[in-house]
């Protein structure tokens, strides 16, 4: 049986998780709010109870206060929000009541709609809360049918299980056929990795498609991503993924969107709180300069202090510019390749800077590259 994450203070590993998740969060609700849509919906489907044993917010209580800066928006828009937190534990979700509650000490409601005051003391916030009090796969099920007949609201899911078995190869499907939803999930990568052969594994994973072999045990998480990307067959989709490392063992959170955006911003809120390889919070790929150690310099180059991932990403892309590439194809390849716009901008910089690229199409100011999904310039860079 999984250990109570609620009973102790929350580890560094759940912090990391939940510091990204709020950063994915806030970089995602905006969107949103400025596009004037007059739903948006939320779900926390494994919320707990609101805190850890020494008062530190868990995913629900930081919803709520990501979402509450909106107020004005919300109102003046007439966007209705509705906040879904669930939990199987009765417990849990009585007491995520009264933490909620407490949070929206200044909100009056009636039916379940809240309306809260705003950071100035003024403005009515309208939103919706409904707690269920459910298993997921239940849960799931129900709303889904409401998922996909309303395709087009916008919708955030945090999905915080314990272990693996929630979001199976059919619930990932489902989510990846919603365009208007992302998601992020947790998921115990290096249980999977010792589990993946027991009889009953196949209920939740296709075990013939996760290749461990050619891996390190402490990327067990990338072989995770691998396999969902997998999954999408050529699916227009975009995927992201953290590793973390917590109580010796390695998990990691896998992000969904159908929109490059969303995937821009996920990798945002991801470099931020990994400037090195934008993905781990430890030493995946033994890079000395990550652990302040510098290595012997046996060629003499410096590489051995460059973090490989970047420099593995820079080869790759003076390559790929061999050919002429717009500004948007490298936008998507840098994606792809979990690489932040802001870091492949610096990386474009560093090779303008060495006279290292040829541009063409549209005038461009120097060392604005322009990556970006809407194509507002349009500019051909090639690597000479
Ligand atoms: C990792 S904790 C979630 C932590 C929460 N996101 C937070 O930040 O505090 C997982 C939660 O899922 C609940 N849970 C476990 N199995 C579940 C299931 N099958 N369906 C719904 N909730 C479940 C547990 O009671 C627990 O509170």
């Amino acid at each position: 049986m999984a250990k109570d994450i609620h009973a102790k203070p929350f580890d560094e590993g759940t912090l990391i998780k939940l510091e990204l998740f709020k950063r994915y969060f806030r970089e995602w609700l905006p969107v949103f709010t400025k596009s004037q849509y007059k739903r948006i919906e939320i779900y926390d489907f494994f919320a707990g109870e609101g805190t850890d044993v020494e008062g530190t917010y868990g995913s629900p209580l930081i919803l709520l206060d990501e979402v509450k800066p909106y107020c004005k928006e919300f109102k003046n828009n007439s966007t209705c929000v509705e906040i879904h937190f669930n939990d199987f534990s009765s417990k849990k979700i009585l007491k995520l009541d009264e933490n909620v509650s407490q949070k929206l000490l200044e909100c009056s409601g009636e039916n379940n709609y809240v309306f809260c005051k705003g950071d100035n003391g003024k403005i009515n916030c309208p939103f919706i809360i409904r707690h269920h009090n459910r298993d997921f796969q239940t849960l799931f099920a129900t709303e889904y049918s409401k998922f996909k007949s309303a395709p087009l609201i916008p919708r955030f899911m945090l999905i915080d299980q314990y272990g693996i078995k929630h979001v199976t190869t059919e619930v990932f499907n489902q989510l990846t056929n919603l365009p208007k939803t992302d998601f992020i999930f947790f998921i115990s990568s290096n249980h999977i990795r010792r589990f993946k052969e027991h009889p009953g594994f196949a209920a939740y994973l296709d075990s013939s498609k996760l290749d461990f072999s050619e891996s390190r045990p402490v990327e067990c998480h990338r072989v995770i991503f691998n396999y969902y990307k997998s999954l999408l067959n050529g699916k227009k989709y975009f995927l992201g993924q953290f590793s973390i490392k917590k109580n010796s063992g390695i998990h990691g959170v896998i992000f969904g969107s159908s929109h490059p955006f969303g995937l821009e911003k996920f990798l945002s809120a991801a470099w931020k709180i990994d400037p090195h390889t934008g993905e781990t919070n430890y030493d995946i790929d033994e890079d000395h300069i990550r652990t302040g150690q510098l290595s012997l310099d046996l060629d003499g180059t410096g590489n051995q202090d460059k973090i490989k991932k970047l420099a593995a990403f820079e080869n790759e892309l003076i390559n790929f510019l061999k050919t002429a590439q717009t500004n948007q194809s490298i936008y998507i390849f840098a994606l792809e390749r979990g690489v932040s716009i802001s870091k492949t901008n610096e990386i474009l910089s560093g090779l303008e800077k060495a006279n290292k690229l040829l541009f063409s199409g549209d005038d461009r100011r120097k060392g604005a590259f322009y990556l970006d999904y809407n194509h507002v310039k349009k500019i051909n860079i090639q690597s000479k």
